[in-house]
């Protein structure tokens, strides 16, 4: 809000950063909270959850290339033992500073740890300098900005190209990662935050900043992430892909419960961990994701709009709300086909209904409703089965209008409702077939999604 950079570094002394996370109770269901979960991609938590099962202890940082943006805060001497860290792990790093960051911690300091030199200024008298910011934005593997203020921010997310970092970011195509550190009143202060919206819909990626004591020796949320964390993301956003930039993808997950009366229903065995795995990948990949799950006891993923339902009738009208906004719809739930024809209000009781019969109507098949109205909408659909893998597969591919469908044989073991692993049959719309032996779920979630970029 027309503040200097030099300004926000001052006031960071002051306590820092809150933002409204999503925890399993807020969950969903309504607009407000759909958004919240939008607002921005914040790395951390999905991280967490999905560095558990990648392999690690790869070189990933080994020659990579780093460029690394040191903007105006307190918390800018933490830079270089980002460096430092960069450097041990061996990847290149090259440290733009601005000029308010200059004020908190000296370049020498940078061109040391970095064994390069450090620029800071735009208009340097040095005519190679000049023109440096332009080789640099074509050289970086990633771009970090660490720490970044509201400034910065606010900045980029406005095309305001009036320093080197700046003007580097904007003429560079390469991932840009910011690690705010602020006072907390300038992180939930709309601008900021329509800021980080603007930015994070285009791809660019926030680290959460962290809970601790701060600088002015107050306790509250808001510090610098560690770093470690830090350069765990920045080796975390190179093994990935960013090939779904852009798309916004729907997934469906988990079971649908039925009701019969107010305390009993119909359901089945799905956990909501293969959904889960792909909303999550799909993300990581760079699309905008749409959760629709039914009941589960996973956590609800950061960065993804994750809307709760119960019944199929529920998955319908909140799939149909969202129909028009994805390119990509995969219906990993396992919807309940049928559900009682009348609900009893309250709880039937043992005594008046000895041995109560329950009459069954058919719900509504949402993939088979979706297909009839795809259009250029890439629809990938699962199909469960005990018997004739192939020809059930095939048969809902074409009835469904697929273009992809995965089939998992549900009585194999180790694999299937609520296990970690699965094995499935990849089906597409040419009837071409791809095995996928047993794996983790979140493993198989690539692979699905590496079928489903290829589909024109
Ligand atoms: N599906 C759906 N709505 C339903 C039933 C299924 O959208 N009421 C979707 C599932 O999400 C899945 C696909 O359709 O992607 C196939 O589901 P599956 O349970 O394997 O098959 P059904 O079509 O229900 O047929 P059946 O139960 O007879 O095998």
């Amino acid at each position: 809000m027309g503040m200097t950079e030099k300004e926000v570094g001052m006031t960071e002394k002051i306590e820092i950063a809150t933002l409204p996370s999503v925890t399993r109770n807020d969950s969903i269901k309504n607009d407000i909270r759909g958004r919240i979960a939008m607002r921005p991609h914040f790395l951390h938590a999905t991280r967490y959850s999905i560095l558990d099962t990648i392999q690690r202890g790869k070189k990933v940082l080994k020659g990579k290339k780093i460029l690394l943006g040191v903007t105006g805060s307190i918390a800018a001497y933490k830079a270089a033992e980002i460096v430092s860290l960069l450097k041990k792990k061996g990847a290149e790093v090259f440290v733009i500073m601005t000029e308010s960051a200059t004020k908190f911690i000296q370049p020498l300091t940078f061109s040391t740890l970095s064994e390069n030199s450090t620029l800071d200024n735009l208009f340097s008298t040095n005519d190679k300098i000049v023109v440096k910011h332009i080789s640099l934005a074509q050289w970086a593997d990633l771009i970090l900005i660490a720490p970044a203020t509201a400034n910065i921010v606010g900045k980029i997310a406005h095309g305001i190209a009036d320093d080197m970092l700046t003007t580097t970011v904007m003429a560079s195509k390469a991932k840009v990662i910011f690690a705010p550190a602020m006072n907390k009143n300038m992180i939930s202060n709309p601008l900021y935050q329509q800021n980080v919206e603007k930015l994070s819909a285009l791809g660019y990626e926030f680290i959460d900043s962290e809970y601790g004591r701060l600088a002015c020796g107050e306790t509250g949320k808001g510090r610098l992430a560690n770093i470690e964390d830090i350069v765990d993301t920045v080796e975390y956003a190179l093994t990935f892909k960013n090939d779904f930039q852009g798309k916004t993808v729907l997934v469906t997950a988990s079971c649908t419960r039925e009701p019969i009366d107010k305390v009993r229903f119909i359901s089945n065995y799905s956990s909501g961990k293969m959904g889960f795995a792909l909303a999550k990948i799909a993300r990581v990949r760079g699309a905008r994701v749409i959760l629709i799950t039914g009941p589960t006891s996973l956590p609800v993923p950061t960065g993804i709009t994750t809307i709760s339902i119960e019944s199929a009738e529920e998955m319908k009208k909140e799939v149909f709300k969202y129909f028009s906004e994805a390119d990509i719809i995969i219906s990993a739930a396992a919807v309940a086909d049928f559900r009682p024809k009348e609900v009893f209000a309250g709880k039937i009781k043992k005594e008046k209904s000895k041995n109560p019969l329950i009459e069954l109507e058919r719900t509504p098949d949402i993939l088979y409703e979706l297909g009839k109205k795809k259009g250029d909408k890439i629809l990938v659909g699962f199909a469960a089965e005990t018997e004739n893998l192939a020809a059930n597969a095939l048969k809902k591919l074409k009835e469904k209008k697929l273009d992809l469908i995965v089939a998992n044989d549900i009585s194999a073991k180790e694999a299937g409702f609520g296990s970690d692993k699965n094995r499935a049959r990849l089906i597409n719309s040419k009837g071409t077939a791809q095995e996928l032996s047993l794996m983790p779920k979140i493993d198989m979630a690539e692979k699905i999604l590496d079928e489903i970029i290829k589909i024109k």
